[in-house]
């Protein structure tokens, strides 16, 4: 029997503290147990005690691209960022379009046991936007994939997009949109706007991601089918996402921001540092403020990290030649403290809802994003709320070290994650 003991704990950052007691995973008290055993007693210190984060959206790049990150060292980054599921993206090398790279990635999630790693499906054949993938295949194997996306491509074609929504429909799927009308995004490199004129970078118009995500909102509710839309980049998508929550037309939808775009904007260009490119690319001020009253009144559902690792000779090169993509995971609640929790826009159970319980809702899960409650299971993280720390990208646990917040100070300290009762980070060090 394993025993482990969070002393002095505020859930959801309210009320006095509260002694959490875990027994072989599952939370069996919640209250004063003064006096009781444990193998292992965390002095909690009044910190703040949420369910464990949920990231619907990571780039693990293994298969095929572990010079940017494997699926060890971005459980680890994972566990240190507060998280213990993440959705591993499937535009890795091969595709993870079938049942046995699902499984495999799945499986090795597994071994390395840090975090639960849930492989999302591709949505067509390689990626290519033109053939269905055996999506009912995936869902059927060990991996029990319930997520699909092409993310980093758009599924652009109306009808495989209708027929994707219909499908996963079935087995209570979710096609996980990536917005990007590509005709017009070709050869874009930054925000369409002043800035990019300014700078002599072609532009990607917000409309590119717009007319996407309102045309699959009709998808969605013609077929009945699940829509999840990646990375909400533009405010003009905030309002579609409002309208079409208000009209309850059936189908359903759902949406993420990922803290870069909650923060940073295209003014941050001026430097041509490819640490800053990404796609959707940063917007303007106006567009970062529309998404952080989006996400607190729930237009926006969660927060999604895109947290896309590069070997540093994918970044350390000229503007138009880099990847896109930035490191996220350990520096997502940061973010979120800084930009959503300081300036009163959401509380602790705010913060639980959009990197937790929501996220965990939309993909099905069982176990996670779970209340603070006895019998529950002890999937959980505890936050130092007023620490801050120095963000240093090359201390940081993923392989590439592309993080645009270097230097940065952040609020909000990750101190134990658990998975199931076991204390997999602990004060920034990873208990693999
Ligand atoms: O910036 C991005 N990087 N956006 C995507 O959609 C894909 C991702 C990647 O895989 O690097």
């Amino acid at each position: 029997m394993s025993r482990v003991l969070l002393r002095g704990v505020r859930p959801y950052g309210e009320g006095e503290p509260v002694d959490v007691l875990v027994v072989d995973g599952t939370i069996a008290e919640v209250g004063a147990a003064p006096g009781t055993e444990a193998d292992e007693v965390v002095a909690g210190g009044g910190a703040v005690l949420l369910p464990g984060f949920v990231d619907l959206h990571t780039h693990l790049r293994e298969p095929g691209r572990e010079d940017a990150e494997t699926i060890r060292t971005g459980s680890a980054a994972a566990a240190l960022g507060g998280y213990t599921t993440v959705f591993a993206m499937a535009n890795t090398d091969p595709v993870a379009d079938n049942a046995v790279v699902v499984e495999h990635v799945w499986r090795r999630g597994r071994e390395v046991g840090l975090v639960d790693v849930h492989p999302v499906g591709a949505v067509t054949v390689g990626l290519g936007g033109e053939r269905l993938a055996e999506l009912g295949g995936m869902a059927a194997s060990a991996a029990g994939v319930r997520v699909f996306s092409d993310d980093g491509r758009c599924v652009d074609d109306p009808l495989l997009m209708r027929r994707a929504l219909e499908y996963t429909k079935a087995f209570g799927g979710v096609v996980a949109q990536h917005a990007e009308d590509p005709r017009l995004t070709a050869g874009a490199q930054a925000h369409e706007g002043p800035t990019a004129a300014k700078l002599g970078l072609a532009g990607w118009p917000a409309p590119a991601e717009e007319s996407i995500v309102a045309r699959d909102c009709l998808l969605a509710a013609h077929t009945g089918g699940s829509l999840h839309v990646c990375h909400v980049s533009t405010a003009g998508t905030a309002d579609i996402l409002r309208w079409w929550k208000a009209r309850d037309a059936g189908g359903a939808v759902s949406a993420e921001v990922t803290p870069h775009h909650l923060l940073l904007t295209d003014e941050r260009l001026a430097t041509y540092d490819p640490v800053n490119k990404v796609n959707p690319p940063l917007r303007t001020d106006a567009d970062a403020a529309a998404l952080r009253q989006a996400l607190a009144e729930g237009t926006v559902d969660c927060v999604a990290t895109d947290h896309a690792p590069h070997a540093d000779q994918h970044k350390d090169c000229e503007w138009s030649a880099a990847s896109p993509g930035m490191l996220g995971l350990q520096t997502a609640l940061g973010i979120v403290v800084r930009t959503m929790v300081r300036p009163g826009l959401l509380d602790w159970r705010g913060v639980a809802r959009v990197m937790s319980e929501r996220p965990a809702r939309i993909a099905g899960l069982a176990d996670q994003g779970r209340p603070i409650a006895a019998g529950e299971p002890a999937n959980l993280v505890l936050v130092d709320p007023d620490d801050e720390w120095t963000v240093r990208a090359a201390e940081l646990a993923s392989i590439g070290s592309n993080s645009p917040y270097e230097g940065m100070r952040l609020p909000g300290r990750v101190l134990v994650t658990l998975l199931r009762g076991r204390i997999t980070a602990h004060e920034g060090e990873v208990r693999f």
